[in-house]
């Protein structure tokens, strides 16, 4: 099965920022591990712009280790899971504290932000190990490649199982990646395209038609749905923010005071004429969040954050959630 879909990854591998040429030299092990750290739930079409952003900046670990806190953080808003950003600093330190990165899988997942995926793929890829990468693209292509009937998420183990049994000794990191755009463009979730597969001969779920139905899932609960608010204080041309707390949901990044829905039960951020603008919607991976936004012109000092010049809040380096608030209150700011 390897050698069909190396053939037809050296055809049709995706161009992406990160990788090197089908059956060239391993990739350069600081792009691997940035690059899978980002795509750690979130997809291609975004990471590609912050990757080469972190790139251009920081061109090695080195440099990415030397950054200030502050400016990888503001760099990193919009990826979202800001506890990744935090630990993307905390490995580039360790590596570089350590003359570069380990070249094993073990070695690799004894770092901050790296386990059982992420170290696979960077062995894999920029080593040269054989080690078997699955990812959610590979649990799919594996459950359809076996027929595999046990619904995710128990299916796991078993999938990584028959997974391991397909990866190859030779080029791991092409095959790795072959089968994560396998996954992507041909064997995808709703309808896969089967006529085109170059797996197609060797493929249970396409003898017994049932490719589209699998894998299998558990129904998930719903998410519970959480309530807050977040408050937008004036003072003359400059507005509140606040620093989050270093742990926790967007542990660290500057955000307009909010409270109600993050454990936090706290007042408004001193006294306003505050006035309700709406409600934005924002989904977490545990719940979504309504947060009701007020705005209003702050009467003295606030009791909490910092008055910050309304020229001066760029709003990309603002996380998801507040990005939302502050497109809602764009229109009442100015004048
Ligand atoms: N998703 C995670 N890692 C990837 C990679 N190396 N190439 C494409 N998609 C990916
Ligand atoms: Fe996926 Fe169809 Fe290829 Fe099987 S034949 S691996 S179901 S695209």
């Amino acid at each position: 099965m390897a050698p069909d879909l190396l053939a037809w990854y050296d055809r049709h591998a995706r161009d992406l920022p990160w990788r090197v040429q089908p059956g060239g030299a391993p990739a350069d092990p600081y792009r691997v591990w940035l690059s899978e750290v980002m795509l750690q739930q979130t997809t291609v079409a975004a990471v590609k712009a912050y990757f080469l952003r972190f790139t251009a900046i920081w061109p090695t670990v080195q440099d990415l280790a030397a950054a200030p806190d502050a400016q990888v953080m503001a760099e990193w808003a919009g990826l979202g899971y800001y506890a990744r950003a935090r630990n993307l600093l905390a490995c580039a330190r360790a590596v570089t504290a350590m003359g570069g990165f380990p070249d094993s899988r073990d070695g690799l997942q004894a770092l901050p932000g790296i386990g059982a995926y992420t170290s696979a793929a960077i062995a894999a890829i920029a080593f040269d190990r054989a080690e078997t990468v699955v990812d959610g693209n590979v649990e799919r292509v594996v459950a359809r490649l076996f027929a595999v009937q046990t619904p995710l998420p128990r299916a796991k183990l078993e999938l990584v199982a028959l997974a391991d049994t397909l990866t190859p000794a030779a080029r791991p990191g092409d095959y790795a990646q072959a089968m994560m755009d396998l996954g992507a463009t041909i064997c995808t979730p709703r309808s896969p395209a089967c006529v085109i597969c170059p797996l197609q001969a060797q493929c249970d779920a396409r003898a017994q038609g049932i490719a589209a139905e699998l894998p299998r899932k558990t129904p998930k609960a719903a998410k519970p749905l959480r309530q807050g608010t977040v408050w937008l204080g004036r003072q003359g041309e400059a507005l509140l923010l606040e620093h989050r707390p270093p742990q926790g949901l967007l542990g660290g990044v500057l955000a307009f005071p909010s409270a109600g829905w993050d454990g936090r039960d706290l007042p408004p951020p001193g006294p306003a004429d505050w006035r309700d603008l709406g409600t934005v919607r924002h989904v977490f991976t545990h719940f979504t969040l309504d947060l009701t936004v007020r705005i209003g012109t702050l009467a003295g000092n606030p009791t909490r954050g910092e008055l910050v010049p309304l020229r001066q809040i760029d709003p990309a380096a603002l996380p998801g959630l507040m990005r939302k608030v502050w497109d809602m209150a764009r229109p009442h700011l100015t004048a």
